[in-house]
């Protein structure tokens, strides 16, 4: 009986600092801020315009790809009754933010922009102001994701390029990362 109160107790400080520790990382998470904010320092020639190398993709277009007729049908055909833009399966790979806290999105942020920066890169708020992001080591502290080889990029495409898409097609990393890349040249 003792034996069984004091580890209720104990319990229970646990669960007290694991809910604080909770608020205190939920508090100091960084936001969304949405692709025109990245695309202000990203949109030149000289260094590699990223902004419009990904308006010209398809990860661009992935939320309005969802606004189709088509989609619409591939999402009845799934057994879901909402339509393809409201379903929660669609968007997770389509989107970035559906399920997130409102909390967690700047006011730029938008769901419509499909497949943007901050999905791969991770939210911008807290590496954004170009002092950190002229710093790789500070940018990836302030929440910049990093990307240590072809294996890591790669293992982040596969999280929606798989067999868990109604449409997929074989994913041929080479070629796809080909398409899409946008490197700052090198002098
Ligand atoms: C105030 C300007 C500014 C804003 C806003 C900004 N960046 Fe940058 N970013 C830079 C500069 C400057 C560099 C250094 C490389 C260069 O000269 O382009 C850089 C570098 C990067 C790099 C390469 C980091 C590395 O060294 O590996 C990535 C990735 C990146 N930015 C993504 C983003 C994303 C995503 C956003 C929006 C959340 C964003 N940036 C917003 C200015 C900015
Ligand atoms: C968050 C999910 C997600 C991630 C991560 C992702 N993609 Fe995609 N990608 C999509 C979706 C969704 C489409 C379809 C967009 C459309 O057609 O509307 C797409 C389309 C593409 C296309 C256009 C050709 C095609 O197959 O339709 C290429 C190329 C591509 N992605 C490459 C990549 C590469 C390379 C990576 C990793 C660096 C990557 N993607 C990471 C979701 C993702
Ligand atoms: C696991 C991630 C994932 C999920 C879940 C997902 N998609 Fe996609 N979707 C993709 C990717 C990646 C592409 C582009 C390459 C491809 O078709 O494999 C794509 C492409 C599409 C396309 C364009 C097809 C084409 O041939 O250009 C449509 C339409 C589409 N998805 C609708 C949907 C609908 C509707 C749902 C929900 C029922 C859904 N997707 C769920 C990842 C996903
Ligand atoms: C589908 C995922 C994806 C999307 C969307 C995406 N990026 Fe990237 N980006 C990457 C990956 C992966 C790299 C390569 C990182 C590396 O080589 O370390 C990269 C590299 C970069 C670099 C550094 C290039 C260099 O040569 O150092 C910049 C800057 C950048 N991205 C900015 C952006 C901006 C701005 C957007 C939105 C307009 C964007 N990215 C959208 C995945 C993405």
């Amino acid at each position: 009986m003792k034996k069984t109160a004091i580890s209720t107790l104990v319990l229970f400080i646990i669960s007290l600092f694991s809910f604080s520790t909770v608020l205190a990382s939920e508090k100091d998470a960084p936001t969304f801020i949405g692709v025109k904010k990245c695309g202000m320092c990203h949109k030149k020639d000289a260094t590699g315009n990223q902004l419009k190398i990904w308006k010209d993709a398809k990860h661009s277009q992935a939320f309005k790809t969802l606004q189709s007729e088509e989609a619409d049908k591939i999402a009845a055909e799934k057994g879901f009754k909402t339509k393809a833009a409201e379903t929660p399966e669609c968007l997770a790979c389509h989107t970035t933010g559906h399920d997130l806290d409102a909390a967690m999105l700047g006011k730029n942020f938008k769901i419509e922009e499909g497949v943007q920066c901050e999905t791969c890169h991770g939210a911008g708020s807290k590496y954004k102001s170009k002092k950190i992001m002229k710093d790789q080591a500070k940018s990836i502290a302030n929440g910049l994701v990093e990307f240590k080889d072809e294996a890591a990029i790669k293992e982040l495409c596969v999280t929606c390029h798989n067999d868990k898409s109604p449409t997929a097609k074989e994913f041929d990393f080479a070629k796809s990362w080909d398409e899409i890349k946008h490197p700052v040249p090198t002098k």
